[in-house]
């Protein structure tokens, strides 16, 4: 027998979220009053299946916050059951809403429904290793800690870097038909990682990356984002040309670092953008310059790069991010910089894209002739 929850535990449960799904338990039936063999009101934690390695943790959550009130209960934790996860996964639907669901049905991705507010933002470059996945994953914990939804998808099939630095070693659960991703820092994440052994050289072709990507679009859960933040493979390839067609609506920020020849590959791959109509928001310049301990700044990869790459795309200029061996070092260890307080200058690029507001789509419909 399940009792309802009454107001006094509602308000003191109703602030848990489920860490993965990132929506309260209360509003997912994952809390619930249950009789004990002796009759006694004992509270159940229905836990997903099999149970993430944070049950534990949550389940001292709960105790915690129950321990604060007048009531004193039980709180057992148990597997959810066929009937419950069905439960789980129509609140999921509940919570996305009727136009995400309507999207899905017609295999597109809840994030470009119409009515959606997020913000879908891939980070590009031409060259490998200018720091590409870094400014993703620091950029989504500043803007988390900025009090917004987000998530980052991994959609570096070859390269795949972003649970790791993340600090994330579980894997997407699955709730029906729906994945969903692990949240590090507060961020949902999506990965290729996540579906590969390591070090097994991944071989795509352009139709199975299509596809791949349609899934993480499509079938992943990733809530009422604020931003997607999308990490590209180098280049100009195949997710590129897959990406403007699953998501027409996505910003591109583009990243090199300040070496003339950076630049021009970099250029490369904002003109690729610009041919398959995605909006080139802006460059952020990484590596730009090292500040000794004696104060002085050293330009261990010239100058200039981004300053010159923004003035030829015209754009801004959003951020030049020092070397910093901090950020070095939270990429490897998986706690970001911007999470360990060390926002920097990530913190300076999450405003600046906040400010910049969403691009401005231009629909040859709305054209006065
Ligand atoms: N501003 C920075 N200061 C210090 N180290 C940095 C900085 N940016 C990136 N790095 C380091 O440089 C290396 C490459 O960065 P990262 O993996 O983010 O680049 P990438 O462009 O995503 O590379 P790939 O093409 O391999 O995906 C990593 O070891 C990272 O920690
Ligand atoms: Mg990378």
């Amino acid at each position: 027998m399940t009792e309802t929850l009454e107001p006094g535990l509602l308000e003191r449960l109703g602030g848990i979220l489920e860490p993965d799904l990132r929506v309260p338990l209360v509003k997912l039936n994952m809390l619930k009053v249950v009789k004990s063999g002796w009759g006694k009101s004992q509270l159940k934690l229905v836990t997903l299946n099999p149970p993430p390695e944070y049950a534990n943790e949550l389940e001292a959550e709960v105790t915690e916050a129950l321990a604060s009130g007048p009531k004193a209960m039980r709180v057992v934790s148990e597997v959810a059951s066929a009937e419950e996860l069905e439960e789980i996964a129509s609140s999921l639907v509940d919570v996305e809403g009727t136009a995400a669901a309507a999207a899905r049905l017609e295999r597109k991705p809840p994030v470009s429904a119409a009515g959606s507010k997020t913000r879908v933002i891939g980070i590009s470059s031409g060259k490998g290793g200018v720091g590409k996945s870094s400014v993703c994953v620091n950029l989504a914990v500043a803007l988390a800690g900025r009090g917004h939804e987000v998530g980052i998808l991994d959609a570096d099939v070859y390269g795949f870097s972003v649970p790791k630095m993340l600090g994330i070693t579980r894997k997407p659960q699955l709730i029906g038909n729906l994945m969903i991703p692990p949240v590090g820092f507060g961020v949902r994440c999506m990965s290729m990682g996540f579906f590969v052994e390591d070090d097994t050289p991944v071989v795509w072709r352009g139709p199975m990356l299509h596809k791949a990507l349609e899934q993480f679009l499509v079938d992943v859960f990733w809530g009422d984002l604020d931003y997607l933040i999308i990490d590209m493979p180098p280049g100009t390839g195949d997710v590129a040309l897959s990406l403007g067609e699953y998501l027409p609506k996505s910003e591109i920020l583009v990243v090199t670092t300040p070496q003339p020849a950076a630049e021009r590959v970099a250029q490369r791959s904002a003109l690729a953008a610009r041919k398959l109509k995605l909006p080139v928001r802006g460059v952020i310049e990484n590596m730009s310059h090292f500040v000794g301990d004696d104060g002085k700044i050293y330009e261990i990869f010239g100058s200039g790069g981004g300053a010159q790459l923004a003035e030829v795309l015209s754009v801004p200029l959003l951020a030049r991010l020092p070397i910093d061996v901090k950020i070095r070092q939270g990429g490897d260890v998986g706690t970001p910089s911007a999470a360990a307080g060390e926002a920097g200058g990530f913190e300076d690029l999450a405003k600046a894209i906040e400010d910049m507001g969403p691009a401005r789509r231009y629909r040859s419909e709305l054209k006065i002739t």
